[in-house]
């Protein structure tokens, strides 16, 4: 039983929160229990580790993860914790390998997870039974279109469950295509030190701060800078002005989109986005035979923010794809991959990964700015007095509009229902007590748009 009211912390009616959430650490401790080690986590992409043997590692919550495709094809996650003396057994980020060998007395542990062999075993161990003594598995692993995601809860939804009509959303990205989607190359890793619910609030929601706060980025990047439009994601050059319409933050509870709806200004930050609007254009009939008209034509190639509860972002427009890995209260770990359809030719694959590098890479100049509004709001309750404020996300609370595709849909990228809809998945989370309870009551179905 946890010792805070998560029902205070956050008022869903006034739309106030405790900034304690962003800073206690009993509350951490709390969240790595009740989200990260129940929720299902973005593990990796079949593209990274296609052949026998292919491993990576990676994170769930504050856990060292390794997830590999073992000699008979199939994906499993292991904690990367020797069953000996909890030495790490893989050191390297990415790789191939038939086994795990662990650098402090030797024991190896085979690509499917079994102590496969132990220096002196004969001489030094008695009745010793190796079958008990394998690598801890992730409880489940499940695959959706390429995407691998791993949780610790035996029960529970399945994957696709807890997807629910969030895949409507995530099709247009991994199903445009028979080929799919893929990651390219290795990610980019920064440490940053601020809790792990702002950049996510952030990447899902936040159109309000991009005008502003990136002004300086966006004088060297894209078209503001270079004055092809008066206006970029409706926003008026130098901040003034805004048109909400053919935009929308979307609540598919308990994950959450943000999207333009022209088909095209997700590459309205590119320096050079003309290869890539070509190749766009010449796969879209294409696509929208599989995905039909309406994210074809508008949803595909768009400036679409998909948020998959807790710690996963796909961003369309920046051709992106980030997970955020919480390192206590006050600092997080963002893992940052470029992504793109398998069929986009090698020339548009070089100007994307170009662009996320410059963008949101470990130098980036936006994520640098990110960075900065992070770190203030975890650490300014340091205080004791700039404790006890609250924050407000009140941002067009009750406005609404239609929408075809599933979910509530509220008009423009400057709003707050994404933010919100976060914290109340984060709510739910804490207070459930089982992990049946973690997904929210199914909200009334509307018939999916694919017309
Ligand atoms: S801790 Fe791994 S072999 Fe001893
Ligand atoms: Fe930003």
């Amino acid at each position: 039983m946890s010792k805070f009211d998560y029902n205070e912390l956050i008022d869903n009616e006034t739309m106030l929160q405790s900034r304690s959430i962003f800073w206690d650490p009993d509350i951490y401790q709390d969240e790595l229990k009740q989200i990260f080690n129940r929720c299902w986590l973005f593990l990796g992409h079949d593209s990274q580790i296609p052949e026998a043997g292919d491993f990576l590692r990676t994170y769930m919550g504050e856990d060292d993860v390794i997830v590999v495709r073992g000699e008979d094809n199939e994906v499993r996650a292991f904690l990367n914790a020797c069953s000996h003396r909890g030495n790490k057994v893989c050191q390297a980020e990415w790789g191939k390998t038939k086994a795990f060998t662990c650098s402090y007395h030797g024991w190896a542990f085979d690509n499917m997870g079994e102590l496969a062999a132990v220096p002196l075993e004969e001489e030094v161990y008695d009745n010793f039974d190796r079958s008990k003594l394998g690598l801890v598995p992730v409880a489940r692993v499940q695959n959706y279109k390429g995407m691998i995601f791993g949780t610790f809860a035996e029960e529970g939804p399945d994957l696709v469950e807890y997807l629910g009509d969030m895949t409507y959303y995530l099709d247009v990205i991994l199903d445009a295509s028979p080929e799919g989607m893929e990651l390219i190359g290795t990610p980019f890793r920064v440490e940053i030190p601020g809790n792990w619910k702002l950049p996510v609030e952030n990447a899902i929601g936040d159109g309000y701060h991009v005008a502003w706060a990136h002004a300086g980025a966006m004088r060297v990047v894209g078209t503001i800078g270079q004055g092809r439009a008066e206006t970029v994601l409706g926003i008026g050059k130098d901040n003034t002005g805004y048109d909400d319409s053919g935009q929308m933050h979307v609540a598919i509870p308990p994950h959450t989109v943000l999207s333009t709806l022209d088909g095209q200004s997700g590459y309205a930050l590119y320096d050079n986005p003309e290869p890539c609007i070509e190749h766009l254009e010449k796969f879209r009939p294409s696509a929208i035979e599989r995905l039909g008209e309406v994210r074809g034509k508008q949803l595909l190639g768009s400036e679409m923010h998909m948020g998959v509860f807790p710690n996963l972002q796909i961003i369309q427009g920046l051709n992106l794809l980030r997970v955020i890995h919480p390192k206590g209260p006050g600092s997080f770990e963002v893992a940052t991959y470029s992504m793109a359809d398998k069929n986009t030719p090698a020339h548009v694959k070089e100007i994307i990964v170009k662009h996320v590098g410059q963008t949101f890479g470990s130098a980036g100049i936006l994520e640098g700015d990110d960075g900065d509004f992070t770190e203030a709001i975890t650490h300014s309750p340091n205080g004791y007095a700039t404790r006890q404020m609250k924050g407000w996300l009140g941002m067009a609370a009750g406005r609404t509009m239609d929408w075809e595709g599933p979910g509530d849909a509220s008009p423009g990228i400057v709003n707050e229902l994404c933010q919100r809809e976060f914290y109340a998945q984060w709510q739910r989370t804490m207070l459930a007590e089982t992990t049946s309870e973690i997904l929210p009551e199914k909200i009334e179905q509307k018939e999916a748009a694919n017309g």
